[in-house]
């Protein structure tokens, strides 16, 4: 990920700093004001809210405190423990809180403090520097309201929060969220929701297994108990808080037993251990800070697992008990999208697109999904290739934030989805109609900022569909593609209106030959354009899912498709057959008797080729 960023309302930090550090006076920020309205737009203030400097607020203040560490934080009083979650999280990952809090040296308090800071936050897709001053909201008792540090000296997290809520309007506007999307904008990650009471039981141990990988592989992970509206950050007897985030900052399989027993008997037990954002209400039951299962791990691997029996909001759990108790898990994958890396790397593509409105069907760019058959298709298009045997591909996509209009009323976000449709293995231009017997993979549509899937797709090519889950609906998305190999997945916004007559679209299902070379593949050629199929190894009766589509002009000539064998490496001609495709020939399935080619053109060859072939004056008919 690429740390270039750039200046939120084109604010420049050290420019601003530079001037009052030139004239001696403090930053004071125009963009979001020391008022009440940039701590509420619902509620009422509290009697006595009071906007302080940290000077203010205590002696000595400081950015850091004996450095950043994931135990500094409290939520304080507004409902943003998933914000506080994620920045517990981003406290153990200094690689990542060092894009996040720049040159933090440097802003620590020192001769130059000028009453600003600033901070880089990954706003769709791009690192955007925000500039705040340091005025804080307290309440009466001088005591800061929201997010701050245990140690009363320590701004970091406050003024990081400051920044976080300056690019939603509001600090109000941080009220409920989710802490895979806080990690995102911390981290560029990718988020993926995991909806904990789907996974079957007998899933445990696979989905243990992942999340283990993930957390060795840097990934962020966080989970929270979905509750009722009215019920919002209650407590329950067991110790867990619902509706509230917590950050995962351990995931182990934890050995059990005694001195040279725990090698013997080799008996090991899944553990995640988990934070608070209040820094303090803890998990009480098994595997808790002082409960018995802790005999049954030797002194070694416990001083190993760092288990203090304090209040201070972390906590083991087994795994089993969190699979049972939680009900909603963020994963954020860091993609290592690094060029030169001995270690898996993910080939990544980026696009960003709009659902916009238009009355004529072709130039329309909001068809809503797949229950709306007919505009369907009027959506932006991407158009990608697998060209490995098969590959995973990792898609996400991901609106743009809408918090910032609910000072409005309206930050609901989109319902979204998308679609991933096989195509022909040469086009180019849109998909104009969907055939029914096209192969289809549809994602079901969330109202969530993000929506992720992982899918494995055979060898081809294919056209990614973001939509909304309505017609007619517009907005602003970004999608991120991920493969093993390179997808060259490409912005498809073309409609195929060039002047040419005749659009034809051949769709071969099989082919059979009684020869005895056995690794067919077939030529598909029209008007000096053709296009190759697989090599099918070892095969008599091969199956081709494989189309082609062709704009020609010259009505006479025939489309070709011939049957080849590789034989170990030569190649030798099986037969082929000639098609006419004329706007008014049928359109059924075809079984065409293999011919000769050249002088013998009217030779049978051994073998039949079985397809079907479309054809259309209309060049968008497909
Ligand atoms: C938008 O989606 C996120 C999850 O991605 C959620 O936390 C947030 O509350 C949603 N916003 C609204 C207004 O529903
Ligand atoms: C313990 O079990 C694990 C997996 O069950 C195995 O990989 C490991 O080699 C075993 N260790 C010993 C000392 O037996
Ligand atoms: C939480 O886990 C405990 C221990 O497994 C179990 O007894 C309890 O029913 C779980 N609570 C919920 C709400 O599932
Ligand atoms: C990504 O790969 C590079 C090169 O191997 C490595 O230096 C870097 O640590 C990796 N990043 C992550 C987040 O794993
Ligand atoms: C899609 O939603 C339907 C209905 O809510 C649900 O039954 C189905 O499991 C979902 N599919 C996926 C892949 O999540």
């Amino acid at each position: 990920i690429s740390t270039m960023s750039v200046a939120y309302k084109d604010q420049l930090y050290a420019e601003l700093k530079k001037q009052h550090n030139q004239n001696g006076t403090l930053f004071e920020d125009p963009e979001f004001p020391a008022t009440n309205s940039s701590v509420y737009y619902t509620k009422t203030p509290p009697e006595g809210l009071q906007w302080k400097r940290p000077g203010e607020i205590c002696e000595n203040p400081r950015l850091f405190v004996e450095g950043i560490s994931s135990h500094d934080l409290n939520q304080g009083t507004q409902g943003n423990c998933w914000m506080v979650a994620a920045c517990a999280s981003l406290a153990l990952r200094r690689d990542l809180w060092e894009n996040v809090i720049p040159d933090w040296k440097e802003q620590e308090w020192d001769s130059n403090y000028a009453g600003i800071f600033h901070f880089r936050f990954w706003i769709f897709g791009q690192w955007t520097d925000v500039v705040i001053d340091d005025w804080l909201p307290t309440d009466k008792h001088g005591r800061l309201i929201n997010c701050h540090s245990k140690q009363n000296n320590e701004f970091w997290s406050a003024l990081l929060e400051k920044a976080y809520a300056k690019l939603f309007g509001c600090y109000e506007s941080l009220v409920g969220g989710n802490t895979g999307d806080a990690v995102v904008d911390f981290s560029g990650a990718v988020a993926e929701a995991i909806d904990l009471q789907k996974e079957k039981y007998n899933e445990q141990d696979k989905l243990f297994g992942n999340l283990l990988k993930v957390w060795e592989h840097n990934g962020i992970i966080s989970s929270s108990i979905n509750t009722q509206e009215f019920e919002l950050e209650s407590r329950m007897d067991n110790g867990l808080v619902r509706g509230h985030a917590y950050s995962v900052t351990d995931v182990k399989r934890v050995s059990l037993g005694h001195g040279l027993q725990t090698h013997f008997k080799n008996e090991t037990i899944p553990l995640i251990r988990l934070r608070n954002p209040w820094g303090k209400a803890e998990w009480t039951g098994a595997w808790s800070d002082s409960s018995e299962e802790w005999s049954k791990v030797g002194d070694a691997e416990r001083s190993n697992l760092g288990i203090t029996v304090a209040d201070n909001g972390e906590f083991w759990m087994s795994f089993t008990d969190w699979c049972k108790n939680f009900t909603d898990v963020d994963i954020c994958h860091l993609m290592n999208t690094s060029l030169i890396s001995i270690r898996k790397n993910w080939n990544e593509k980026v696009h960003f697109g709009k659902w916009t409105r238009n009355s004529d069907p072709l130039l329309n760019r909001c068809g809503g999904c797949t229950n709306h058959m007919e505009t369907f298709l009027q959506n932006p298009q991407y158009l990608f290739d697998v060209t490995k045997e098969s590959d995973k591909v990792l898609i996400s996509l991901q609106q743009k934030d809408r918090r910032i209009y609910r000072k409005e009323g309206q930050g609901e976000n989109l319902s979204i989805g998308f679609t991933i449709l096989k195509v022909e293995v040469n086009r180019k231009y849109r998909l104009h109609k969907y055939v029914t017997q096209q192969e289809m993979n549809e994602f079901n549509h969330t109202n969530s900022r993000t929506v992720f899937n992982r899918i494995e797709l055979p060898q081809g090519r294919y056209v990614v569909i973001p939509t909304t889950f309505k017609p007619f609906i517009e907005g602003e998305f970004m999608l991120r593609l991920y493969t093993d190999v390179d997808s060259g997945c490409r912005s498809n916004q073309i409609c195929a209106l060039e002047s040419r007559d005749i659009v034809i679209k051949s769709s071969l299902r099989s082919a059979w030959s009684k020869t005895s070379s056995i690794n067919p593949y077939v030529i598909i050629s029209c008007e000096g354009q053709s296009v190759r199929s697989t090599t099918k190894k070892n095969s008599l009766t091969p199956v081709f899912e494989f189309s082609a589509i062709f704009y020609r002009k010259k009505v006479a000539e025939p489309l070709t498709v011939q049957l080849w064998t590789d034989d170990l490496g030569s190649d030798k001609f099986l037969g082929e057959v000639l098609l006419y495709g004329r706007p008014d020939d049928v359109s059924h399935t075809q079984h065409l008797q293999l011919k000769n080619k050249g002088s013998k053109k009217a030779d049978n060859m051994p073998g039949k080729i079985i397809l079907m072939i479309e054809t259309s004056n209309e060049l968008t008919a497909f």
